[in-house]
């Protein structure tokens, strides 16, 4: 399908293969999610934790969905390089600083692919002793890893392409978009 002049407008003329997602959908999706948390804590104290920068927007919207208290911090990984595979190295750049001890920790993430960045992050999390420790994220890209139990809540089971938008970005461009694209 041609690129709608819309998309054209926000992407400064870069065309895109398709609309994997669009608001409506990816809205419904986080209401559901929303929903799932909620009930999935019906006590204790919760902590959503955002993976930086990919997870910004999801986690705006996501968080107005949990009807129950909660506090919101972030994380900062970084992978090296600007390509659209993941490299396996990931460095920690900004540490939460809220305390984790014995809060229920839910990991907010864009899009599991390979599953490094998350195995690295819940071996740093679960040091420090958090009640428990699941991930929610909006894309998983099952095909791509070995099954991981923390992965808990999953908003969509994604193709193998390579997807922008609503966070997720390429070479740092991109994540405004208010739907998911496939680039390629
Ligand atoms: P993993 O460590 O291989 O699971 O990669 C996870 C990270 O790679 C995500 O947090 C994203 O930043 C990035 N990533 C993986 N797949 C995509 C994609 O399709 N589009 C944009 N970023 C992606
Ligand atoms: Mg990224």
């Amino acid at each position: 399908m041609p690129t709608s002049p819309d998309v054209l407008r926000r992407t400064g003329g870069r065309t895109v293969k398709s609309i994997v997602y669009d608001e409506e959908t990816i809205a419904a999706k986080v209401s559901d999610l929303g929903l799932e948390i909620t009930r999935a804590y019906p006590t204790g104290e919760l902590l959503v934790l955002g993976l930086l920068k990919g997870s910004f927007i999801f986690l705006g919207d996501l968080v107005r969905k949990i009807e129950r208290p909660l506090q919101v911090d972030f994380l900062v990984a970084s992978s090296y390089g600007a390509g659209t595979t993941s490299s396996g190295h990931v460095r920690l750049l900004y540490d939460p600083e809220t305390r984790l001890e014995g809060k229920h920790i839910v990991l907010v993430e864009d899009i599991v692919d390979t599953g490094n960045t998350l195995r690295r992050l819940l071996g740093v999390l679960k040091d420090r002793a958090p009640a428990s420790l699941s991930i929610c994220a909006l894309l998983d890209k099952v095909e791509m890893h070995a099954p991981m139990p923390e992965v808990r809540f999953v908003g969509f089971e994604a193709p193998p392409a390579f997807l922008v938008g609503y966070g997720l970005d390429h070479a740092e461009d991109f994540r405004h978009l208010p739907f998911i694209a496939d680039l390629m």
